[in-house]
């Protein structure tokens, strides 16, 4: 359904290989779980190197998809994202927000609460910063 190709918002992303209905349940965020504690230390220095790999799964948890991630970690942003995440059993799902044709990039928006170190690319002259 999915594969990881360059991506023109940043490095790499990933693509629908086919028709992808609303709401359907694409890939769940993989990694390793870790405490929130844990996390600002990683994040610091995953961060360093222009990436952001934490995903907060509750007020304590973060799964880190530097360790054990999956293809989901290839996900870029997008202030205007065609994917929503979906949190359901301690799973991070995202989800089609509405049909993705053959060929759209997948994006969710990354709702960071972090410093606001990245421009956001996902379209000429967006103001975000990630
Ligand atoms: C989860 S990774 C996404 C995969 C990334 N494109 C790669 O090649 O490793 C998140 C990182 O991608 C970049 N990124 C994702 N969406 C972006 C956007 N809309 N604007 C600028 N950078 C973005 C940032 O560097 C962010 O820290
Ligand atoms: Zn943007």
């Amino acid at each position: 359904m999915i594969e990881r190709r360059k991506s023109k918002i940043h490095g790499w992303g990933v693509y629908a290989t086919e028709t992808i209905s609303k709401n359907t349940r694409i890939t769940f965020y993989a990694g390793e779980k870790i405490s929130n504690r844990e996390s600002l230390k990683r994040e610091r220095r995953y961060i360093r190197q222009g990436h952001i790999w934490c995903f907060k799964l509750t007020n304590r948890t973060v799964i880190d998809a530097g360790v054990g991630g999956n293809i989901a970690r290839f996900i870029n942003h997008s202030c205007h994202a065609n994917c929503y995440i979906d949190i359901k059993a301690g799973v991070i799902w995202v989800r089609a927000a509405k049909t993705i044709r053959k060929g759209e990039e997948l994006t969710y928006h990354y709702n960071t609460d972090g410093e606001g170190l990245i421009r956001c690319t996902c379209r000429p002259g967006c103001p975000t910063l990630l």
